[in-house]
């Protein structure tokens, strides 16, 4: 794949996503491929009708209801996309690009890769020069992600590898030691990998955690901390509430989410560096012994688990999209994985 196909821009073309709202705002995505339809209610659209248009056009079908046409932005792809494992908000990826300084060239790894929603922001952030390793220790999920990625990027990217297993086990042998520049870990138990991730690190990299509970972030803080092998730890919460905003009436909507997670971050010091405010500082022992890592189970936490059968659907789900993407990608137009502009 070449940086080209990072940028969805120009007339639609087959093998393209196309997000189709209709009069009373119902939204259809849909794949364009060559004799493809949209059967409603209210007649049949023709993909056809779509190509060489450009992104943003209004269209008819054969009844004469018209739709809005428009790529689908990477947000609304990932709300809508099969999950196996909660994602990462948009909101919440935004601030981990930011925080994390995820740059075009850099080296990062993320663990778990669960339905891959992070890993599309991530993947845009470091660009064709950059690499991203994402970490999985459960294969169904792993493929979940892979397919949410193919359908989204149009293929797979040649810069993101996927590797199933623990982060613990997997990172020493998959990354040289001080080699990585970036590390995102949205996990149950992010402390249990905080000492493979400081290996991993180069000199000045950033870790950065997302956690559900504040119980979970005490504990993480807490471990980074302990290690005296990063700077002090920093956490934080983003809310976005939206705003009505029509004529006169204008005020914030009734309705939001008020939270996903908590961020906590910290850079990876030099071997041996003892930065001088945690030289004076008296480092507490840690409140929580090797017993209440007990406590950190899914269920106490609030974590929702998905039952097997309903992961093997969504495994399903994403597989028949990637493959509706990859079909109409090949049939339409062989150029479609490897030029968009
Ligand atoms: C909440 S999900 C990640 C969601 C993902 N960030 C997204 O935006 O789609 C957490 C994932 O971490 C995985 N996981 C937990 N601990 C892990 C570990 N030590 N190594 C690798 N994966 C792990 C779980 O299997 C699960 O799929």
């Amino acid at each position: 794949m070449t940086d080209t196909d990072l940028r969805p821009r120009g007339p639609f073309r087959f093998g393209d996503r196309v997000q189709l709202t209709g009069p009373k705002g119902r939204l259809h995505t849909i794949t364009l491929r060559e004799g493809g339809e949209l059967h409603t209610h209210h007649g049949v659209l023709r993909h056809e009708t779509l190509i060489g248009l450009p992104d943003g056009s209004v269209v008819a079908n054969s009844s004469g209801m018209e739709y809005l046409a428009l790529r689908p932005l990477l947000r609304d792809f990932v709300m809508s996309m099969p999950r196996g494992a909660a994602i990462v908000y948009p909101k919440d990826a935004g601030q981990i690009v930011v925080q994390a300084d995820i740059f075009p060239g850099a080296v990062v790894v993320e663990a778990g890769v669960g339905s891959g929603a992070l890993s599309l922001s991530l993947l845009r952030a470091v660009g064709v020069d950059g690499r991203l390793v994402s970490f999985e220790r459960r294969d169904e999920f792993a493929e979940v992600a892979r397919a949410n990625v193919e359908t989204f990027m149009g293929g797979m990217p040649g810069n993101w590898d996927v590797v199933v297993g623990d982060l613990v086990e997997a990172l020493p042998r998959t990354l040289e030691p001080a080699s990585v520049d970036r590390v995102v870990l949205d996990m149950l138990a992010p402390w249990e990998c905080v000492d493979v991730v400081a290996e991993a690190l180069a000199p000045g990299g950033v870790v950065i955690c997302y956690v559900a509970t504040a119980t979970q972030l005490s504990r993480v803080a807490e471990y980074i901390r302990g290690t005296d092998l990063f700077t002090e730890p920093q956490a934080s919460e983003t809310m976005v509430r939206g705003w009505h905003v029509e004529g006169l009436a204008v005020r914030p909507d009734h309705r939001m989410v008020a939270h996903t997670g908590f961020l906590i971050s910290a850079r990876r010091l030099a071997p041996g560096a003892v930065p001088p405010d945690v030289r004076k500082r008296t480092v507490k022992k840690a409140s929580y012994g090797d017993e209440d890592v007990e406590l950190w189970t899914p269920g106490a936490v609030g974590d929702r688990t998905i039952t097997d059968k309903n992961l093997r659907k969504r495994v399903r789900e994403a597989q028949r999209a990637a493959d509706g993407a990859r079909l109409a990608a090949g049939v339409g137009d062989e150029d479609a994985l490897t030029s968009d502009s």
